[in-house]
């Protein structure tokens, strides 16, 4: 087991460079799995998941090379195979080998996924358009079984706005028989990036990046050089993290556009954000003003940053309100800031923040990988040497995160016990 030791009070300072997304990396090599040729991905972050991802396509006889950031995908002798325990299990994305398999191979067995515990996370959505798409599904000991030798395109109307239902059914209608029409799709710039390699691979999608998303079935897919889009939660987490200590940090290649509820609400509490082409400039303020944020699906507030602001909201003056609209209980952080001295209490789906005196270093856990990256911003703000435990969290979704945040004047390291 590995601890992460940080000592809290040093301004961050200088320039920190952004990897891929994980939530698009997830999502693109499953989806490589649907040429019968090499697709290669590049810009790809150097996480956890990314690793467990690229084992399981070579338990299902994909050939997987991954070397620093581009990983090769050859899964032209890959065949179906039943996946009901092991890694998938522990990756909540698990789920996107679902619409990759029923597309390439007319059916799927996948154990039903693991990933972080936010409260109930069902796949009904997903499960409904993989049914609209002419397949069989059954739910058969902790597993589903998801059969469709002939997908037809139809409309498909989401009842709930949902990232994984919408890159899942793009997935799986590429390759289907007719027109598939998503309606009220989730608008996240990690699915124009799924639609742009689909794409690439010789698919036919139009209209990612909106709510109606049109995919004309076409018969293979084949080769293509692929490069992530930057991933914003990490952008925004180093942009939270410079705001809670005052410092003065430059955040290299990211695409400020997809960064602009947070932008926007950083300087609501007075942090001075500048963007540039591929960049933004943050400078902590010294006084910060309480905020109330709700979050949405894109281009709303991100549940993925909720955590970490909670963190700089202990301390900024007055009373903010963070409410998450998407997930029900993603406050599990919320006890761990409160040992180190913060006042919030979760309502509901809402946290009230008394903004406080400075946090104080104490022992605490990562319960999931956003609660870790509030807790990482958390110890860079307390006074003294903060513990975090539950690191294997973090490690799944930031690159090299010590590394980075060192390079910019944190005092951290991680240590085996
Ligand atoms: N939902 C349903 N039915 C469904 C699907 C979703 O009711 O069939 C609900 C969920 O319970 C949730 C809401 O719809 O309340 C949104 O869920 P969504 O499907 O959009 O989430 P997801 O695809 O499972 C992805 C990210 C999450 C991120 C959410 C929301 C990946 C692998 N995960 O999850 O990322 O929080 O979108 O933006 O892309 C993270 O990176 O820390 C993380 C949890």
């Amino acid at each position: 087991m590995e601890k992460l030791y940080i000592k809290g009070g040093q301004r961050l300072q200088g320039n920190v460079q952004v990897s891929g997304a994980k939530n698009s990396a997830v999502a693109l090599i499953p989806a490589a799995i649907l040429s019968e040729s090499e697709v290669i991905l590049d810009n790809l972050p150097e996480i956890s998941d990314v690793r467990i991802y690229g084992e399981i396509l070579e338990e299902l006889g994909a050939v997987v090379s991954f070397t620093g950031e581009t990983m090769r995908i050859n899964a032209s002798s890959m065949q179906s195979k039943p996946m009901p325990n092991g890694r998938v299990k522990h990756l909540r994305a698990s789920y996107y080998l679902m619409g990759a398999m029923l597309g390439r191979f007319g059916e799927a067995i996948i154990g039903m996924p693991g990933g972080c515990n936010l409260g109930p996370r069902p796949i009904d959505q997903h499960i409904k358009g993989f049914e609209a798409l002419g397949a069989v599904i059954v739910h058969e000991r902790g597993s589903l079984h998801i059969r469709g030798n002939q997908l037809v395109g139809t409309k498909i109307y989401l009842d709930v706005v949902s990232v994984g239902a919408t890159i899942n059914i793009m997935l799986a209608a590429s390759m289907a028989k007719g027109t598939t029409v998503i309606e009220n799709a989730a608008k996240e710039p990690e699915i124009i990036d799924v639609a742009t390699l689909l794409n690439a691979m010789g698919a036919d999608i139009k209209g990612a990046g909106t709510d109606v998303i049109r995919i004309k079935g076409v018969s293979r897919l084949g080769q293509c050089r692929h490069s992530i889009i930057p991933d914003r939660i990490e952008a925004g987490t180093y942009m939270i993290a410079a705001a809670a200590t005052r410092g003065d940090v430059v955040i290299n290649n990211v695409i400020p556009r997809h960064l602009e509820s947070l932008t926007a609400k950083l300087r609501e509490m007075n942090v001075v954000v500048e963007e540039a082409d591929d960049a933004v400039h943050v400078v902590g303020a010294d006084e910060l003003r309480g905020i109330d944020i709700k979050t949405l699906p894109y281009p709303g507030f991100p549940t993925d940053l909720q955590q970490p602001m909670t963190s700089l909201l202990t301390q900024s003056k007055g009373t903010s309100i963070v409410t998450d609209n998407i997930y029900q209980s993603r406050f599990k952080h919320v006890d761990h800031l409160v040992n180190m001295g913060a006042k919030i209490k979760v309502e509901g789906r809402s946290a009230v923040i008394e903004g406080s005196e400075a946090l104080k270093a104490s022992k605490v856990t990562a319960t999931d990988l956003r609660a870790g990256a509030a807790l990482v911003i958390a110890g860079l703000m307390a006074e003294g040497v903060t513990e975090i435990s539950g690191v294997s969290h973090i490690d799944r979704g930031y690159t090299r995160l010590e590394e980075k945040l060192r390079g910019i004047g944190a005092v951290m390291w991680r240590e085996s016990i």
